[in-house]
C-alpha cells in the first residue's frame, strides 16, 4: 500500500526505523540519499552541468547510467552506513543527481510534469527572487553560477583519491554531453576535539529535524526526552511526490545550494570591536551574533561556554522572552524562533497551532565548507560555506526564512535589526551590555558573508531518473 497523507503528516514516535523500514521501504528505495540524513562523507565534489543542445537521447542514457551506477539511495545509505557499523567496511562512492528547471527543460519534459514549486521555476537567477532575498547582483557571483545550470552531480567520499579519480574520470565522460560550467570541492571542517565546525569557528550543524529512528533516539537520549525542543519533523517538510515517478511511493525533495564566501578575518576583527564596546569576553560577543558559543553552548542557557561533547539542543526561548540574554537578532534566534514568532501571531489557546506553522518553516541543512582546510587560519578571500539544504516548498521554508526573518530590520521586536551573519544587507542591532539585561547599545556588526551564486534544484526519484 502506498503511503498515506496521515503518514506524511505524522512522522512515527521514533522516527523511521532504516533497518526495518515496514511501510517506508518502497520510499527509502526510490528516495536519494542525503535528504532524510546527511550523507557524512568528509569529502565531496559537486558538478554543475549544461547539457549539449540537441543531445537528448545521448544526456538521457547517460544520466540512466549514472544512475544505475552512482546514485546512493536512502536505503543503499542506511545498509552501507549499518556495514560500516558493524565491520568497519566503507560504502561506496555516494551519489546524488539533481535537476534545474531549466535542466527538466532541455529533457523536454512535459511543462505539467515539472516540479511545480514557484521559486524552482523562476530560478535564483531571476530579479523577484534576488532582490526579495537581497543577494547581490549577478555580475559578481562567480563566473561558472551565472551560466544557465541544468543539473548538479554531488560525488562523496571519505578517500580523497578514490573520490578524485571518480570525478577525473566522470569528468572524461562527461565532456561528450555537458560543459562542466562550474566546480566546487567541499569538506568538512573540523576543530581540536574532532567536532564539525563552520570557518568562523563555532561547531554547526547541531540543531537539524530529524527523520530517522537512529537519530531520533540519539538525540532523545542526549537531549532529556525532549521536554524544551523536539527535533523531530514531518515527512511532508522536506518531501514531495515526483510526479515523473515511476513506484507506488517516489518522492523528491527541492534544494536550495548556495555558495556563501566568509572573510573570517573581518569576522573576527569585528567580533573584537563588538566585544571591547559592550566591555564583554570575544566569545560571548560570539554568542549573542551567532545565538550559541564557538562550542555550541546556546547563549539563552549561559553566559560561559560549557564544552559539552555533544552540545544540547533540548531548549527554547521561553525564559528569555524580553531577549537579554540571547538577542533576537542572533542568527539561531532568527532561523528558528522556537516559539518567538508563534506567540505574536496568536493568543495563547491558539499557540500550538501558531506554533506547527512557525515549526513548518524549518529547512534541512547539508552545508559542507570549501577553501581553507587548516581552521587556524583566517582566510578573507576564497573560503567559505557550501550551503545546502533541503525542502518541500521553498517560498515557505528557505526564501521565507532568508527575507522575512534574516534580513529585515524588525523581528519579534521593532528595530532587532538583521540576523549579523547571514542577514543582507547588514544594519544596526541592540546589544546587551551585560548578559541578562536589557539591550541597550547599539552596533552594526557588518556582513563579513558573500553569497557567490547558486541555483535551485530538485531531487528526483531514482525510478525517473533510471527510465528516462
Ligand atoms: C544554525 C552558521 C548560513 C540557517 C547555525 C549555527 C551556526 C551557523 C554556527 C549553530 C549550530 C547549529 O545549530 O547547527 C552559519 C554560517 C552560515 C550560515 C557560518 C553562512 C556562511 C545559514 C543560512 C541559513 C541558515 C543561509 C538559512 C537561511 C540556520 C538554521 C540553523 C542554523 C535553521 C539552526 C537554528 C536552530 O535550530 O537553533 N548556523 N549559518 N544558516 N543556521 Fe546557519
Amino acid at each position: 500500500m502506498a503511503l498515506t497523507e496521515k503518514d506524511l503528516k505524522h512522522l512515527p514516535e521514533d522516527g523511521i526505523d532504516s533497518e526495518n523500514p515496514g511501510k517506508y521501504r518502497n520510499l527509502l528505495n526510490d528516495l536519494q540519499g542525503n535528504i532524510l540524513k546527511g550523507h557524512g562523507r568528509d569529502h565531496s565534489v559537486h558538478l554543475f552541468l549544461q547539457f549539449k543542445p540537441e543531445q537528448v537521447e545521448v544526456v538521457k542514457q547517460w544520466i540512466q547510467n549514472f544512475a544505475q551506477t552512482y546514485i546512493t539511495s536512502a536505503k543503499k545509505q542506511s545498509d552501507e552506513a549499518f556495514k560500516y557499523r558493524q565491520k568497519g567496511i566503507p560504502g561506496q562512492v555516494f551519489g546524488n543527481f539533481f535537476l534545474s528547471r531549466h535542466g527538466y527543460e532541455y529533457l523536454e519534459i512535459e511543462p505539467f510534469q515539472i516540479p511545480g514549486d514557484k521559486p524552482f521555476r523562476m530560478g535564483m537567477k531571476n530579479e523577484e527572487i534576488r532582490t526579495s532575498l537581497g543577494d547581490p547582483k549577478i555580475e559578481t557571483w562567480d563566473i561558472g553560477f551565472q551560466n544557465e545550470i541544468h543539473a548538479l552531480i554531488l560525488l562523496a567520499d571519505d578517500d580523497i583519491i578514490d573520490l578524485l579519480q571518480i570525478v577525473n574520470q566522470m569528468t572524461q565522460e562527461l565532456r561528450l554531453i555537458a560543459e562542466i560550467v562550474h566546480r566546487e570541492d567541499g569538506f568538512i571542517l573540523r576543530n581540536q576535539s574532532g567536532q564539525i565546525i563552520e570557518h568562523f569557528g563555532f561547531v554547526d550543524g547541531v540543531s537539524q529535524p530529524l527523520f530517522m529512528k537512529r537519530d531520533v533516539v540519539k538525540e532523545r537520549v542526549n537531549n532529556c526526552d525532549f521536554d524544551k525542543w523536539d527535533p523531530k519533523a514531518p515527512l511532508d517538510s522536506i518531501l514531495v511526490e515526483d510526479p515523473n515517478g515511476n513506484t507506488k511511493d517516489s518522492y523528491g525533495s527541492y534544494l536550495v545550494y548556495r555558495k556563501l564566501e566568509q572573510n573570517v578575518k573581518a569576522f573576527r576583527e569585528d567580533q573584537r570591536k563588538l566585544a571591547q564596546k559592550l566591555n564583554i569576553q570575544e566569545n560571548l560577543a560570539g554568542a549573542l551574533i551567532v545565538g550559541r558559543f564557538p562550542d555550541g553552548t546556546p547563549v539563552t542557557l549561559s553566559d560561559i561556554p560549557t564544552y559539552a561533547v555533544t552540545p544540547t539542543n533540548n531548549f527554547n526561548y521561553d525564559n528569555d522572552l524580553a531577549a537579554t540574554k540571547c538577542p533576537f537578532h542572533s542568527h539561531t534566534r532568527k532561523t528558528n524562533p522556537r516559539g518567538d514568532t508563534a506567540r505574536l501571531l496568536t493568543a495563547d489557546a491558539h499557540f500550538d497551532e501558531a506554533f506547527k506553522e512557525e515549526k513548518g518553516h524549518r529547512i534541512t541543512r547539508r552545508a559542507v565548507s570549501y577553501g581553507e582546510n587548516n581552521p587556524n587560519k583566517e582566510p578573507v578571500l576564497g573560503s567559505g560555506l557550501l550551503f545546502l539544504c533541503f525542502q518541500s516548498n521553498i517560498e515557505n521554508q528557505f526564501n521565507f526564512i532568508q527575507s522575512r526573518w534574516a534580513n529585515p530590520q524588525n523581528f519579534v521586536q521593532v528595530n532587532t535589526g538583521p540576523d549579523p551573519l547571514i542577514g543582507q544587507p547588514s544594519g544596526t542591532q541592540k546589544w546587551p551590555k551585560k548578559w541578562g539585561e536589557p539591550e541597550t547599545e547599539e552596533y552594526n556588526f557588518k556582513l563579513w558573508i558573500n553569497m557567490k551564486g547558486g541555483e535551485y534544484f530538485f531531487a528526483p526519484s531514482i525510478s525517473f531518473l533510471k527510465t528516462l
